[in-house]
């Protein structure tokens, strides 16, 4: 198969579809990797890497589309990208059609086999495409607050880890799921003292079993949250009710019951977030403040550690590439259940659902 790996044209996006080891493998299974010039740069590969592993490097992104029949991007086309892509094409990418009803009329107009990883799903129902991102966020959860906890970021000045004779910081981490459990960890390691609250037993089972004494976990309702809040230093929102707006844990009064100066995270605000005051910010201009409460609320929090995104992104992508290049799209759904459930636009027809459902469609059309 060709395979083609465009350089994202997303404002801010610096990952690339596809690393030079991913090239590597691609080529090793007999297959062509054309990748535009460039496509990696911002992640740190850079075009002899590509070359090295056996890619063949064209300048324009024109060129990319026309010569490929399969592309490997990560974010969704973006409206200069609709003409390129071309029927029968696989396009496999992050896509999030429920939320814009152009992309998906243009994905359907452009009569291409569209496979989204964020509805790749595996028999437990995890999202093995989504899960190295939510790591990403949750890690980087607590490196930003610990920022924004500095007085001259208008925190509370406080450590996380404390010093000797000084008590450490303390988190808050509001859902004990990936991002929880990654953002927990990281707070542990600075030294900080963590609560972590799920309403998902089996979730506080596990991470009060896996973390250290200073990580203790709290069931997850309004009394105990109320309680936290005017303690803890830093709170994280890591909270997903799947498909769903994520529920408003922390209310905009609750605000002024904690100290000027507390740091909240809400790394769910891709989906609403779980604080009622949330909006959402980008890197260039993270933060604002509501009542001395400090808001993080950055939607694409992994864009700003590329390497590390693009690399744990890859890894997991690879194996379902390979998957389709070696088999071609049909046969790899068919044998790869995980893989089928990735298909959401299949040569002009929306064969994924909740799609339809999210735009109030008529008519389904299902594969
Ligand atoms: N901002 C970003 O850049 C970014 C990056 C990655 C992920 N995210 C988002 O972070 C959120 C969390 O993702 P995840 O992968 O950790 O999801 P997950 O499904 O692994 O975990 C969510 C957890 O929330 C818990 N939960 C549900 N209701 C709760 C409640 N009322 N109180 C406490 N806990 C509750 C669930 O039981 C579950 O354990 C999602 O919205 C995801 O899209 C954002």
């Amino acid at each position: 198969m060709i395979v083609g790996v465009p350089k994202e044209i997303k404002n801010n996006e610096s990952r690339v579809g596809m690393t030079p080891a991913g090239v590597y493998e691609l080529v090793k299974n007999g297959h062509t990797v054309y990748v535009q010039s460039e496509a990696g740069a911002g992640s740190g590969f850079f075009n002899q890497d590509y070359q090295q592993a056996g890619a063949t490097i064209l300048d324009t992104i024109g060129q990319v589309y026309a010569m490929s029949e399969m592309i490997v991007k990560v974010k969704e086309p973006i409206a200069e990208e609709y003409g390129l892509v071309r029927k029968g094409q696989i396009i496999f990418t992050y896509f999030h059609f429920a939320s814009s009803e152009p992309l998906t009329k243009a994905m359907i107009d452009s009569s291409s086999v569209c496979i989204a990883y964020e509805t790749v799903e595996d028999e437990e129902g995890t999202l093995p495409l989504l899960t190295p991102m939510s790591e990403v966020a949750g890690r980087m959860a607590i490196q930003q607050g610990a920022k924004y906890l500095e007085k001259p970021a208008k925190g509370r000045g406080v450590l996380l880890g404390g010093v000797p004779g000084v008590t450490p910081g303390k988190v808050l981490v509001i859902g004990a799921g990936v991002v929880g459990i990654q953002a927990a960890k990281m707070a542990a390691g600075l030294g900080a003292h963590v609560t972590i609250m799920d309403v998902n037993m089996k979730r506080l089972r596990y991470v009060n079993d896996v973390m250290p004494p200073h990580v203790v976990t709290e069931f997850s309702n309004e009394f105990n949250i109320r309680k936290h809040i005017k303690t803890h230093d830093l709170i994280v929102g890591g909270v997903l009710l799947k498909g769903k707006k994520a529920p408003n844990l922390i209310t905009r009064d609750m605000l002024k019951e904690m100290r000027p100066g507390t740091v909240i995270v809400d790394v769910a605000v891709d989906q609403g977030g779980c604080v009622e005051t949330t909006k959402a910010t980008t890197h260039e201009n993270p933060t604002y403040i509501i009542d001395d409460v400090v808001h993080y609320c950055v939607a694409n929090m992994p864009g700003a550690v590329p390497y590390t995104s693009t690399v744990a992104l890859t890894n997991v992508t690879l194996p379902y590439v390979l998957k389709l290049a070696n088999n071609g799209w049909e046969a790899a759904c068919r044998m790869d259940k995980s893989l089928e459930k990735g298909l959401n636009i299949v040569d002009g027809d929306v064969v994924y659902k909740e799609i339809i459902e999210a735009f109030s469609w008529k008519e389904p059309v299902l594969f």
